[in-house]
């Protein structure tokens, strides 16, 4: 029946026709078509491939799967040799080619002026088909983001940021095709792997911003002249060099110990050249890693890991603190994870750069040899032959002691993590005295509306927090924040005001924004999936149309907005979205907690305020930051006062930074007092034009 129409007629019809009453039209004739639609800059391409009948049944699951088409948008700056900029771009096909994945329809989006698709020269994604596009055509949710970004067509749910992409691009690759578990691994054990914000975790952060900057960075200065290993390179150099911790690694230490017990000379079988298709064994020389490298190469080829259950009695009795310690086969351990895939065109880029410039990578002994263990990976030669990607051969590189000794010298302590504060000894009281003898206290500015409550009993229940497994007393307590919340949200908000509900969880606080103010947009803020799927789910039992989902680190948001909200937005990701509504010059509601997990970040630094800094030392506000998380109930009540004084002071202190911006800032306690631990509350306005 299709063959009898003309394929442009089909075009026009299916065109017309929402994609998904296309397919299910296409799905439910006698002889089963699949069409692979693509729009591109030039029009429409239809290519017809006629599929046997048997295969009927799973065509219809893959075609329903298939109807959410996800579109890909990557930023496009420029292109260098063998990658795209920013590299972010280069890494995302990288994975991409690795898996063999074409669920996606991906789109380029230059950076600058516009860019015609001639200028992407060389086919870098190799079979994958890349359209170009202007980033004004870009579906709004999209546009408040930094690339990379994930939309499913029509939808109003993005996924933003690399680490996330680079995530949910495994995830879809494996539930597209379950048989590639090889994929799924890539997230490592609990599937944890660059999951946490960066600002929170130092490896997200080295892997998903550091290393691609510092070697962006690398690129365009080396052009002009040689330049220094950048102290991001060396910070992972001296990664590499740390003993590793996995799951279950007494069992492997003490095959390590029983191996070296045995002088274990013997050479370990290690992978050959992965392009000829076989596995040929060949003889690493250097013992003292052999056994992480077979346990690991067992993993990625499904085989079982060496024997454990024969150890000898003196191996089973040693102490696990005698132990040989685990060394590092890949980024982040012992199994090559999707940091490997995320840090490989950004230390290849980096590698060509330098011996470009002739630059002696002695210094770098351990990011070489994982250059090439990373080769030995089956797939990864591949993938990069299919960008294009021409890896080096690199010689093996060993370091004298004090030459290592040099480079971890020049890795600047900003770098470093800060292990200096978990170590306080003492209490918040001389802290708290110095700050009176100043003339500064904990003050609260009175409750606006301290008896304003919602009729939650008048509500869909989809808008409760009482849904989901919130026991009665906690969904009570949740009702009573969101009360605060949303009265100071009500007087700040006109109708066509977009609110930002950053750190959203499962929407407590948008969804009954959204739902009480249809006249306003609302846009939810999430980096955890399962979160904001959650509230995506309620939002759509509600049938609300204003509101928006972003799966992202609140990093990435980078959109003008009215009213920013967040409701227990943890530790420093307070600070991050007072950054954010200073920027926009929105007005913000916001209760923060976890003060415990305060810490100076790259960005920023404690105390925030000139009145605090002139006052206090780092170490002396983070006595408050720890202090101000002692206001659990369960607590002695003289206890949980001086918490809630230092609780007072952190967000004094955030507060007057913020006036420094020109806003009037008020810290409130939220009423009832017992509807949180955590139950300060600020308002800010702001009161004269100014951009930061
Ligand atoms: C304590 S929960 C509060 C959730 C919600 N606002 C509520 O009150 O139910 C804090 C949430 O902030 C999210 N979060 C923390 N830092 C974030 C960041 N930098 N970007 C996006 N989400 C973040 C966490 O994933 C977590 O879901």
């Amino acid at each position: 029946m299709l063959q009898a129409m003309g394929v442009t007629v089909v075009a026009v019809t299916l065109l017309d026709l929402p994609l998904w009453q296309c397919l299910h039209w296409m799905i439910s004739t006698t002889e089963v078509y699949l069409y692979r639609i693509c729009l591109n800059f030039h029009g429409v391409k239809i290519y017809p491939n006629k599929i046997s009948c048997g295969k009927e049944l799973n065509l219809r699951k893959k075609m329903k799967d298939n109807v959410a088409e996800e579109h890909l948008y990557l930023a496009f700056s420029h292109q260098y040799r063998d990658s795209i900029f920013p590299l972010h771009t280069s890494i995302s096909l990288f994975l991409l080619s690795y898996c063999d994945c074409k669920l996606f329809k991906v789109f380029l989006v230059p950076t600058g002026e516009d860019v015609g698709d001639q200028c992407v020269a060389k086919n870098l994604a190799g079979d994958l088909e890349v359209h170009l596009i202007s980033r004004c055509q870009l579906p709004v949710v999209v546009q408040s983001c930094s690339l990379p970004a994930v939309v499913v067509k029509d939808d109003k749910f993005c996924r933003a940021g690399l680490s996330v992409v680079l995530r949910h691009i495994i995830q879809k690759t494996f539930e597209a095709d379950p048989s590639k578990k090889e994929v799924l691994e890539l997230l490592g054990f609990k599937k944890t792997c660059l999951k946490a914000c960066a600002e929170v975790s130092q490896w997200t952060r080295l892997c998903e911003i550091s290393i691609p900057l510092a070697v962006e960075r690398f690129l365009t200065a080396s052009s002009e002249h040689c330049q220094a290993i950048p102290p991001d390179i060396l910070l992972l150099e001296r990664k590499l060099g740390e003993p590793v911790r996995v799951h279950n690694d007494d069992k492997i230490r003490r095959q390590k110990l029983q191996q070296q017990k045995a002088g274990a000379k013997a050479a370990v079988p290690v992978l050959g050249e992965e392009a000829t298709g076989e596995l040929k064994p060949e003889v690493h020389e250097h013992p003292p890693s052999s056994l992480e490298l077979s346990v690991a190469f067992s993993k990625l080829l499904a085989q079982e890991a060496p024997d454990a259950n024969r150890e000898a009695p003196n191996i089973r009795r040693t102490k696990t603190s005698d132990l040989p310690l685990l060394d590092h086969v890949f980024a982040e351990g012992l199994y090559f994870t999707v940091a490997d895939l995320v840090l490989l065109p950004c230390i290849h880029q980096f590698l060509v750069s330098s011996k470009k410039q002739g630059k002696n990578l002695v210094n770098l002994p351990l990011i070489s040899s994982w250059y090439r263990r990373v080769q030995e990976v089956p797939g990864v030669k591949k993938a990069a032959g299919k960008c294009n990607m021409e890896l080096l051969q690199l010689p093996e590189l060993v370091s004298s002691p004090e030459e290592q000794l040099q480079d971890s010298a020049s890795v600047p302590d900003e770098l470093e993590e800060d292990h200096e504060d978990s170590h306080f000894i003492g209490g918040p009281r001389p802290t708290m005295t110095k700050l009176m003898e100043n003339g500064i206290e904990a003050k609260f500015s009175p409750h606006p509306c301290p008896s304003w409550t919602l009729d939650w009993t008048s509500l869909p229940s989809a808008v409760s927090p009482g849904e989901g497994k919130m026991s009665q007393d906690r969904a009570l307590r949740k009702q009573q924040q969101l009360n605060n919340l949303v009265a100071a949200v009500t007087k700040l908000a006109k109708p066509g005001d977009l609110i930002v509900d950053f750190c959203s969880g499962g929407g407590h606080v948008g969804i009954v924004l959204a739902y009480m103010m249809p006249s306003c947009q609302v846009v939810l803020i999430e980096n955890k999936e399962l979160s904001l799927i959650r509230a995506k789910d309620r939002s759509d039992e509600l049938g609300l149309n204003n509101i928006w989902f972003i799966q992202a680190n609140l990093d990435y948001f980078n959109g003008t907005f009215n009213i920013g909200v967040a409701l227990h937005a943890c530790g420093v990701a307070t600070d991050m979205v007072i950054e954010h509504c200073l920027r926009a010059r929105a007005a913000f509601v916001i209760s923060p907690c976890c003060y415990g997990f305060i810490q100076n970040t790259v960005k920023f630094k404690y105390p925030r305020s000139h009145q605090f800094k002139e006052i206090l030392s780092y170490k002396e506000h983070m006595i408050l930051c720890r202090f101000a998380d002692q206001t659990a109930v369960q607590l002695p009540p003289e206890r949980r006062l001086i918490g809630k004084q230092c609780m007072g002071l952190v967000d004094l202190d955030r507060a007057w930074a913020a006036e420094e911006h020109n806003y009037s800032v008020q810290v409130i306690s939220m009423e009832p007092e017992s509807c949180s631990p955590k139950n300060n509350m600020f308002v800010g306005i702001p009161t004269e034009c100014e951009s930061i």
